[in-house]
């Protein structure tokens, strides 16, 4: 196969700081603000922070790592990657759904993006919105996710650090420093109690499979681990760049970002609109934030817009990562030009989010979809794909991945591209490492999966 360039004729980082700095804002997206909060309020609070917590350091930590290494070994996309270092076509395909998920989830997180930026005007101009009205109002709603996917196309066009990295690089700690704001606000709200109770006193009785498999999805989702994408932008990284100093960084920006958004959720909600239940799904943030602006006097409106026009730069930083994962494969393997292959993906993922925005219109065909699956509800087009793509394949990639690199490659070599680079990769935790990536992340994922297809009983519990 005739190869695609040297490293450095794809694109390379400009340096380690720009490399954590995109991946940090790949990682940090709606998936800490937007998501986090409603799936630990569908899944009874605390309890799921606590197992989030350790799904993130025990099983999303080592894969995190481990894709960074598939990425820098080969230098290319997750296909490319797994063809490079020998793996058939069976393991070739859990690169392929790489590409896949990545595709499909931008579709529908470009709707959420799309809501964004609706709540900057909103709340600029200071008139209260109606979230269900607003949802079901195709004529704002589909234009706005155009706008968002057009973005995200602009800034892939700008190739790697030309566009991704200047855009990651400066808004990420202010919109940080304006979460810290609001939290602070929801806190000392009376009667914020109840609901920092709720978030961060785990009630154990409440963990079962379906927990564990949302925390885990969870886990996946928001470090933006099983999805290629730390495999491309490791692809993007120097030799000499030291990953485990990087990863540190990127596990550590996202779980802040994501532990302080619950904080900004749940205390209010209690505190501020008490008839309503944390597990109303994704229309959380939008009920609850509004109501905690208007308690900031006195330019609650002013911090409002600023907080969902960061929160759109925190979206765009993610969704153009998700374009880049299809991108590289179309660039890499099939030879097409950026160009050709960002507007074309980028097209088709326009159209493949109108059904995605529809789901939110009640009555329609897409809001009315669904099924049971494994005991699992299934309701509507949004949640079908967020349940198949943005939860269960990225499940099943991180599983094929860790047998990838832990039982069908020599997982030593994997262990010295990840020590190389760094001091510190030497002796425990290399071996703790090796540990993780051949032994427990494979059967933590593997019983979760099988525990949702209701081997161990009742399939209800299990997804
Ligand atoms: N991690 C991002 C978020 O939390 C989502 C994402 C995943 C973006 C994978 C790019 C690639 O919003």
């Amino acid at each position: 196969m005739q190869n695609s360039g040297t490293r450095s004729s794809r694109g390379q980082w400009g340096s380690t700081f720009g490399f954590i700095m995109a991946a940090g804002g790949s990682a940090v997206g709606l998936g800490n603000i937007w998501r986090f909060p409603y799936i630990t309020g569908q899944n009874g609070g605390g309890a799921f922070v606590f197992v989030y917590v350790l799904c993130v350091l025990l099983i999303g930590l080592p894969l995190l790592l481990n894709e960074i290494a598939l990425g820098r070994k080969s230098g290319k996309n997750p296909v490319g990657a797994i063809k490079e270092t020998g793996g058939n076509r069976f393991w070739q395909s859990a690169g392929v759904l790489c590409v896949l998920v990545c595709f499909a989830v931008l579709s529908y997180y470009s709707v959420i993006a799309g809501w964004t930026i609706g709540y900057i005007f909103t709340e600029l101009i200071n008139i209260p919105v109606d979230f269900e009205d607003f949802v079901q109002t195709p004529l704002y709603v589909i234009p706005l996710c155009m706008i968002f996917i057009l973005l995200t196309i602009f800034v892939v066009l700008g190739g790697i650090s030309g566009g991704i990295e200047k855009a990651a690089k400066f808004l990420m700690p202010v919109l940080f420093l304006i979460i810290l704001l609001i939290a602070a606000r929801a806190v000392t709200l009376p009667g914020a109690g109840a609901g920092i109770e709720y978030y961060l006193s785990p009630d154990f009785s409440k963990i079962n499979g379906k927990v564990i498999l949302s925390a885990l999805g969870q886990a996946f989702f928001s470090l933006s681990v099983g999805w290629g994408l730390m495999i491309t932008f490791g692809s993007y990284l120097p030799r000499d760049s030291n990953v485990i100093q990087s990863s540190g960084w990127i596990a550590g920006m996202d779980s802040m970002v994501a532990l302080m958004g619950g904080l900004m959720i749940f205390p209010a909600l209690f505190a501020l609109l008490p008839g309503v239940s944390p597990d109303e799904g994704p229309a959380l943030v939008f009920n609850v934030l509004p109501r905690v602006f208007d308690q900031i006097e006195p330019f609650g409106n002013i911090i409002g817009g600023m907080f969902f026009l960061l929160l759109l730069v925190a979206a765009l930083t993610s969704s153009i990562s998700m374009l880049e994962v299809p991108v590289a494969y179309f660039i890499d393997e099939k030879k097409w030009s950026r160009k050709k292959a960002t507007w074309t993906i980028g097209i088709a993922a326009m159209v493949l989010s109108i059904p995605s925005s529809l789901a939110a219109v009640k009555g329609n065909f897409f809001n009315n979809m669904g099924f049971n699956f494994f005991g699992r509800q299934i309701a509507g087009f949004f949640d079908l794909m967020d349940f198949f793509f943005g939860t269960l394949a990225i499940v099943v990639i991180c599983l094929m991945l860790s047998l990838y690199t832990g039982w069908i490659k020599n997982v030593k070599e994997y262990a010295a591209e990840i020590g190389q680079g760094s001091t510190f990769f030497e002796g425990l935790p290399k071996k703790a490492w090796i540990f993780f990536i051949r032994w427990i992340c494979p059967i933590v994922i593997l019983l979760v999966l099988l525990n949702m297809i209701g081997i161990f009983g009742t399939p209800g519990e299990g997804g």
